[in-house]
């Protein structure tokens, strides 16, 4: 974890160092990815680059590399951290004018190109038997109305999950006009009789790559799953809530506001959605078409 990618150059992480004139730094302007790493091999490339591109557009601002170039910068970086389970924080920003400005800079400005790993430990779907049991928090989304832009200006998200860690929870579940939109930092999926039910996207919520997954899965596994509007009525009366992202993978909800849900344990389709989880990623890299 002592290597760090800095705009084209793998630096020790203590000698990296940036701009205080980085639009990253002074306006948070900038978008990121968290793409996960299982014993050295990259989860999922194709789809957070993707991603990645389409922040990058939303935001005007060109993608400084293209996929095999990314592909090549990120292989090198997981081999200078050692092939361990990592997760890549991957950052773009618009750069280092030479003033703080709102409007864009009119000079030609370098963006600024940040890729450093951190250890992730083994997710949820790992412990079939004794997955943690994670409480959730139903709050208001006091967000903007683009979160399907990965932005690094996360400052509301931020507010929301130390909300729901200060009330003892693990995440928050998002409410706007009585309808959930996904958790301070990872998508939501309810059950309800047997069937999966996710939002469906929507500039309120970020397209998470983990979140296709499940959907795929469900799908080659005739798995009832449905994208639908989740109100928060259906939210308190679901079977089981589960909340996914690529650090975290698929995390059951046993308490939301303080009451059980369902059962009060990891429900079986979890444990369902779980196994078939781990399946797929054993066969990708087995395969390895990952
Ligand atoms: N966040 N929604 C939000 C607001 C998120 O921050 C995340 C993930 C997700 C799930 O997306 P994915 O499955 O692609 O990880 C949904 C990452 C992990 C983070 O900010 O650290």
């Amino acid at each position: 974890m002592d290597t760090v990618y800095l705009n084209g150059s793998f630096v020790p992480k203590h000698s990296a160092s940036v701009s205080i004139f980085d639009r990253g730094f002074l306006l948070a302007d900038g978008i990121y990815e968290v793409i996960p790493v299982y014993s050295g091999q990259i989860f999922r490339l194709a789809q957070h680059l993707q991603r990645l591109n389409q922040s990058l557009q939303a935001i005007h601002l060109d993608n400084p590399n293209d996929d095999a170039t990314w592909k090549q910068i990120l292989t090198d970086l997981v081999s200078k951290n050692g092939h361990k389970n990592l997760a890549i924080y991957l950052q773009v920003t618009r750069g280092a004018p030479a003033i703080r400005d709102h409007q864009f800079p009119t000079e030609t400005v370098v963006p600024t190109v940040l890729a450093m790993c951190t250890p992730i430990s083994p997710p949820a779907v790992e412990n079939l038997d004794n997955p943690p049991l994670c409480r959730a928090i139903t709050l208001d989304d006091i967000r903007w109305s683009r979160c399907d832009i990965k932005s690094i200006s996360l400052l509301p998200n931020l507010l929301l999950r130390q909300q729901a860690v200060e009330a003892g929870a693990n995440e928050a579940i998002l409410i706007r006009e009585g309808e959930v939109t996904e958790g301070a930092a990872s998508n939501v999926f309810i059950v309800k009789e047997g069937l999966i039910l996710t939002p469906p996207l929507s500039n309120f919520l970020l397209g998470g790559i983990t979140r296709d997954i499940v959907i795929e899965l469900a799908n080659t596994h005739n798995i009832p799953l449905k994208q639908s509007t989740v109100n928060i009525q259906a939210l308190r009366e679901a079977d089981e809530i589960w909340v996914t992202s690529s650090t975290k993978e698929i995390v059951p909800i046993v308490n939301l506001d303080d009451k059980p849900v369902g059962s009060g344990q990891a429900g079986p389709m979890w444990r369902r959605m779980a196994r078939v989880f781990v399946e797929y990623k054993q066969s990708l890299f087995s395969s390895g078409e990952n």
